[in-house]
């Protein structure tokens, strides 16, 4: 079967995840979070006192890069890819706050982005992936067959991500979550490089008022018009 690249963009806590994973699942393709790269960059620079008090040492992590390796790794026994920085397995360690409220700084660094595109546009040369981001459809593969930008009422996508990260970090609040979603939704989409839009050629799924189902079966139909 023709293979294809699916490039799915959109806000903070939309789904993007969940359809790509159910997408690649589906079709036997490669899944790849190029957020939790971001986030895994943003891990490096706060154990490396890089940024404090949301204040960015710019130039030492543009220097410290060449030392910073961010890999994917395949868990048989989950069934998904953990992220590692240095060989090191952070995947739980950075869906914390501290690197929630980090991530959209390191992300905005040109220099960061460039390092972190060149691994994405490697891990899609081939095509068969997914990939979620900000950029996927504009920057990453704009030549991408299908791009998916995602959408959701700011309120629903809050509650949902309020109720997801409850069951690892219980003393979180919504309020907390709710003011990190909508300052990163505006740093993301307003930085000078690579800002977080719509690409032209972009399928909008608004999945307000759709069930996890029924958003798949749309994606996946959009996807097999491309594949045939
Ligand atoms: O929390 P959520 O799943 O919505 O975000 P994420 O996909 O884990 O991405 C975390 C952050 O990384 C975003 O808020 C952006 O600042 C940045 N990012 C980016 O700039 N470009 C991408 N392609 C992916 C993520």
């Amino acid at each position: 079967m023709n293979k294809i690249t699916i490039a799915i963009d959109g806000f903070s806590s939309t789904g993007k995840s969940t359809i790509a994973k159910e997408l690649a699942k589906k079709l036997a393709y490669s899944y790849v979070d190029s957020g939790a790269m971001y986030r895994a960059v943003a891990l490096y620079a706060i154990q490396h006192k890089l940024i404090d008090d949301n204040v960015l040492n710019t130039e030492k992590l543009i220097e410290s890069l060449t030392h910073i390796k961010v890999a994917f790794q395949y868990n048989n026994s989950l069934k998904a890819s953990e992220i590692y920085l240095n060989d090191v397995n952070v995947n739980t360690e950075i869906r914390s706050m501290i690197v929630s409220n980090a991530v959209s700084i390191v992300a905005s660094v040109p220099e960061v982005r460039k390092q972190l595109v060149a691994l994405q546009q490697q891990m899609g040369a081939k095509k068969g992936i997914v990939m979620d981001g900000r950029d996927i459809g504009t920057v990453v593969f704009p030549n991408a067959e299908l791009k998916l930008f995602v959408t959701a009422d700011p309120l629903v996508r809050a509650k949902r991500r309020f109720i997801e990260l409850q069951a690892t970090q219980p003393s979180i609040t919504m309020e907390e979550v709710a003011e990190n979603l909508s300052h990163r939704d505006l740093m993301d989409s307003t930085r000078t490089h690579s800002p977080l839009k719509q690409a032209e050629d972009a399928m909008v799924l608004d999945n307000t008022n759709l069930d996890r189902a029924q958003q798949f079966e749309l994606a996946m139909q959009w996807a097999m018009e491309r594949i045939n």
